[in-house]
Formats: C-alpha cells, sequence, structure tokens
C-alpha cells in the first residue's frame, strides 16, 4: 500500500530533511517571485498551498508590496516549524481542499505540491472558487511531469501516490476551472535537468 504523503514530508520535517528541500527548490521560487513582482504593481496578498515549513511565506512576507501572508499545510510537523521561524507570516495546518480563507487573495502559489493528489483538478477548482479575488493569480511550480523523465521514478521510490501529467494537461485543468491567460514555462532549466513546470493562470476581472 502506499504511504500517504503528508506523513512522508512530517517525517522530512522531524529530521531537518525540509531545510535541504527548501534550498533544492529555491533557484525555481524565486523565479516565480519574479513573476509574481512584476506582475503587480500595486500591494497583494499571498498564499503559498503546501507550504512546508513556511521558508516562502517568510520570504514574501519581507516585500514591501506584500500586505499579508499564509502558508497552509497539512502536515501538523511543518506547520509547527513553520510557525516557530516566522512570527510574521499565519499558518492553517489543514487539507487543502477542506480550508478555505477568510478573506479571498490575490495570489495562490504552489511548490511541488498539487501532483500529490489524486485528482488535482479538485484542488484547482477549490482554489479558484474558494480562494482568489477576480483578477488573482494562481501559479505553481512541479518537477513532476510527463517530459521529466528523472522524475518518473519518484512515485516508486518514496511509495506515495503521485499523478504523472503532461504541461497541455496542467494547462487545460487550469482553463478548464475558469483561469485565463494561461502560460506556462520551465524555471531553473539547465543542461542536465528539465527544470521545473511552472503554470500560471488569471481569475477573470468579473
Ligand atoms: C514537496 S513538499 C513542498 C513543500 C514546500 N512547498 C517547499 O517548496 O518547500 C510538499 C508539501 O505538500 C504538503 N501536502 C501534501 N499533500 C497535502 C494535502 N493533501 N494537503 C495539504 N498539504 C499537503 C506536504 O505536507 C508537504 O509539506
Amino acid at each position: 500500500m502506499k504511504l500517504n504523503a503528508i506523513d512522508i514530508f512530517s517525517n522530512w520535517a522531524e529530521s531537518g530533511k525540509d531545510d535541504s528541500m527548501a534550498k533544492a527548490h529555491k533557484p525555481a521560487v524565486f523565479e516565480m517571485l519574479q513573476f509574481i513582482y512584476q506582475s503587480f504593481n500595486n500591494s497583494f496578498s499571498f498564499i503559498d498551498a503546501g507550504c512546508g515549513n513556511g521558508w516562502v511565506v517568510k520570504e514574501i512576507i519581507s516585500n514591501s508590496k506584500c500586505s499579508r501572508a499564509i502558508g497552509v499545510d497539512g502536515s501538523a510537523k511543518m506547520i509547527e516549524k513553520a510557525k516557530s521561524q516566522d512570527s510574521n507570516g499565519t499558518y492553517f495546518c489543514s487539507d487543502l481542499v477542506e480550508w478555505e480563507p477568510k478573506k479571498k487573495v490575490d495570489i495562490v502559489h504552489s511548490m511541488e505540491v498539487l501532483y500529490y493528489f489524486k485528482k488535482p483538478y479538485k484542488v484547482i477548482k477549490h482554489i479558484v472558487e474558494n480562494w482568489l479575488k477576480p483578477s488573482g493569480l494562481l501559479i505553481i511550480g512541479i518537477d513532476h511531469y510527463i517530459g521529466n523523465p528523472d522524475s518518473y521514478s519518484w512515485s516508486t521510490d518514496l511509495n506515495v501516490h503521485m499523478t504523472l501529467l503532461s504541461e497541455a494537461e496542467w494547462i487545460h485543468m487550469f482553463e478548464k476551472a475558469g483561469l485565463v491567460d494561461c502560460n506556462s514555462w520551465r524555471a531553473n532549466q539547465t543542461n542536465n535537468s528539465q527544470g521545473t513546470l511552472v503554470i500560471s493562470g488569471r481569475m477573470l476581472k468579473k
């Protein structure tokens, strides 16, 4: 039987592996943050969906344009760690499909999280319907995708469910959920690495 992704990452939080994971994700996430800063001239509110130890929330809240930053993760150990390392962000421990913010936000970011869901479309739709303001931005980064063969064995290696989809399938889910201006690109691509597949999409103005 496959293990539960949240249990795996709780063990990583306990063993300190969350820090090396954050370090590995940093170059791609910094490219995603640059895209965010260029897309928003005015102040913005932000949620990191599957925030791990909170390092992205901590990073973005130091930007003068960020008015509010929230991290949500299903792992109590990750959230405990995030709260202990960051007194400026707000953190919630919950499954993403069961949580919604009191106030909708301008930006939802998520790095290396959505393919752990058996039905990623359900989470995307939930975020579109309940988390994002009109004109808001959803931006996700994933390293497990069709086109990155190095990642194909990860589900077996970690003994956890992962949904392996193509770039076109991710974009289709964004569009089906109602997002517009959908874009994709590879962040942190090198000669030795396919890089992180980044997908972004905007809410309609209403
Ligand atoms: C690969 S880690 C990425 C963490 C963080 N985004 C980062 O870049 O360091 C995936 C995270 O997603 C969380 N996660 C997985 N499934 C989840 C779910 N159903 N609801 C909430 N969080 C979940 C895990 O607990 C873990 O912290």
